[in-house]
């Protein structure tokens, strides 16, 4: 992380840490703690095997992208705003922000695996793109701190989904917009419900919509497209 970017995001949070570790070259501010999700799927995702098989997934999930709008444009992030990217993985979509912000913008990632986020340094982290070891459920942000918020294909991993939804609601300007990816089971969504500690949440087809306009966001719209929903909303 460079000196500048770690200086713009030590200005965002909430409680920044006297002795920034960036050692790995993103801000870690969970250190040894123990991460949050227990989850099979989720113990998958953080070891060095699940970043690897995770690059299919991933493919299937762009592919389906490109049947909507793309995010980041739907976002219409602001040059020289700020944009934030809730469960950054490999950290192309927090890439794309930081092009959207331009030069005097900031785009940040916030992951809870170290493998993918030392992914995610090596691919995207750049003069105005940075990265951060944060839990979802926690966001280490001050309110109303980002342009633009964004979270693709995380939220099934997270233990309470709208814990990370509110989180991302808090740290978004008013006025701006978020946009959330699920993959979504379909019919098999009900067979899962019944699997003990499946490790991923299956969401019905209006529980994030509905979570959404709870939380207080507005012009909520969901687009289903196969086994990808997207969810997407203002914040007023
Ligand atoms: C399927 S990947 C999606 C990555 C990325 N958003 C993309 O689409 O390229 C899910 C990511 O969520 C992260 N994640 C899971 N639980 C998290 C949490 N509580 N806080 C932050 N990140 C989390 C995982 O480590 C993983 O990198």
């Amino acid at each position: 992380m460079t000196h500048t970017v770690l200086r713009m995001t030590e200005r965002l949070l909430i409680d920044p840490p006297e002795h920034p570790d960036t050692s790995k070259g993103y801000l870690d501010l969970l250190g040894d703690e123990p991460d949050s999700n227990r989850g099979a799927i989720q113990a998958l995702w953080a070891s060095r095997l699940g970043s690897m098989f995770y690059d299919n997934a991933q493919t299937l999930a762009r592919r389906l992208m490109t049947a909507w709008q793309q995010p980041t444009e739907w976002l219409n992030v602001p040059v020289g705003g700020t944009a934030l990217d809730v469960g950054s993985g490999p950290g192309n979509v927090t890439g794309a922000l930081g092009r959207a912000v331009g030069p005097g913008g900031l785009a940040l990632g916030v992951d809870i695996s170290e493998p993918m986020l030392a992914r995610a340094v090596r691919a995207e982290a750049g003069p105005n793109v940075g990265f951060i070891r944060a839990d979802a459920q926690h966001l280490p942000f001050r309110d109303e701190s980002f342009d633009a918020v964004v979270s693709i294909a995380m939220l099934q991993l997270i233990p309470d989904p709208a814990v990370a939804l509110a989180e991302m609601v808090r740290v978004l300007r008013p006025g701006r917009r978020m946009a959330v990816m699920v993959p979504t089971a379909g019919p098999a969504a009900g067979l899962l419900r019944y699997l003990p500690n499946a490790g991923a949440h299956a969401f019905g087809d209006d529980e994030l919509g509905d979570t959404f306009e709870s939380l207080g966001l507005a012009g909520v719209r969901i687009n289903t497209v196969g086994t990808i929903q997207w969810v997407r909303g203002r914040k007023s």
